[in-house]
């Protein structure tokens, strides 16, 4: 068990800055999960926590001890890749148990270690066959067992659901969660996927082109992003932009005009005569005459038309045309909305998030 410290750590190759000045403590038995577009850095990110790759420049710590240096197997970490790579003809529990007789353990001891993980896994009845008798799912917690066994002080995951399809996927992740949870230890946890960083994590880490651009729990991210990209990355359907314009105490956006909504009354007046980015998610737009109504002077209406009914049975998704852009809303499934319709709309405006223009920065 051990916190894990980043202090401004930048890699680059060649011309490439793979990550810029990442700083970052990762507090013990803390669930962290790095999120990002290919390419933004997070593998260079988890491959220097875990001594593969060398920093060019910043400082790794776990524990309390610096490992700048250090090699890997002397890091008390085990990395889970999205690759299983069991060894053929080895049975399952040999699998478990093959890095403890290379290191020597007692017998006995990797007797307990290798029932143990194999308890916690929910694959004591598996132990017995080789890596080809077995299911995708099946394969990856003998790969995620391979790692409790060593019983490290952090779990450095990258990807390591990505195999498999989505149905096995989402039951993996929550598998994982729940041995976070009983294993009480630090797991620092790599994933492109916004759904599994949004239900796995403690804490995301959302990073861009090697930057750090937001760090918090999930709910804050989802209702606090700090800029346009986290606010379009983090959601799904992502989040609606609107480029609308103050004047007075009016707010112009794509087919609607209404008067600036109290909530938000402050940031928008300081953007008097000039233009503004308006976010919506896309619960926030509603067809349903219910939300006009509940939403009142808070929100805008508008006419839209629709292009897209995206029927998902607990709820419905609406592609539509509003002022000539297009806007996704989340509404219920009793929604009379069917292509080519034109629909009434009100957009919860006192809900909307409000990013400059210029730096795409949340503000107010
Ligand atoms: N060994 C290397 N040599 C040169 N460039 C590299 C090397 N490893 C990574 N890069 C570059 O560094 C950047 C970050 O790569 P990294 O693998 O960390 O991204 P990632 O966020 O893990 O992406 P993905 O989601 O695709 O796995 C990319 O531009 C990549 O091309
Ligand atoms: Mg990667």
């Amino acid at each position: 068990m051990a916190k894990v410290t980043l202090e401004h750590v930048r890699k680059t190759f060649g011309t490439v800055t793979a990550v810029a000045d990442f700083s970052l403590e990762v507090g013990d038995r803390e669930f962290v999960v790095l999120v990002g577009p290919s390419g933004c850095g997070k593998s260079t990110t988890l491959r220097i926590i875990a001594g593969l790759d060398e920093s060019s420049s910043g400082n790794v710590y776990i524990g309390d001890r610096l490992v700048n240096g250090i090699p890997a197997k002397d890091r008390n970490i085990a990395m889970v890749f999205q690759s299983y790579a069991l060894y053929p003809h080895m049975s399952v529990y040999n699998n478990l148990a093959f890095s403890l007789r290379m290191r020597k353990l007692r017998r006995a001891e990797i007797d307990r270690r290798v029932r143990e993980a194999a308890r916690v896994l929910d694959i004591e009845t598996l132990l017995k066959r080789l890596p080809a008798e077995l299911s995708g799912g099946q394969k990856q917690r003998v790969a995620l067992g391979r790692s409790i066994v060593r019983e490290p002080a952090v779990f450095l995951m990258d990807e390591p659901l990505s195999n498999l399809d989505a149905k096995l996927r989402a039951q993996m992740r929550t598998e994982i969660s729940r041995l976070h949870r009983r294993l009480e230890t630090t797991i620092i946890y790599v994933t492109h996927d916004q759904t599994e960083a949004m239900t796995m994590g403690d804490r995301i880490v959302v990073m861009k082109d090697g930057v750090i651009q937001q760090v918090a729990p999930p709910q804050e991210i989802y209702e606090r992003p700090a800029n346009v990209f986290v606010a379009g990355f983090i959601g799904s359907p992502p989040m609606n932009f609107l480029r609308c314009r103050v004047d007075g105490g009016t707010l112009t956006g794509p087919g609607f005009s209404a008067p600036l909504p109290k909530e938000r009354e402050a940031v928008l007046r300081s953007y008097q005569g000039r233009e503004i980015v308006v976010g919506l998610r896309p619960e926030h737009i509603s067809d349903d005459p219910a939300d006009i109504e509940r939403w009142g002077a808070g929100a805008a209406t508008a006419e839209g038309q629709v292009d897209l009914v995206e029927p998902l049975g607990a709820e419905v998704m609406l592609y539509l045309l509003v002022g000539g852009q297009p806007l996704i809303a989340r509404v219920t499934p009793r929604t009379k909305a069917h292509y080519g319709a034109k629909v009434r709309l009100a957009l919860h405006l006192a809900a909307s998030h409000v990013f400059d223009p210029a730096t795409e920065s949340a503000v107010g």
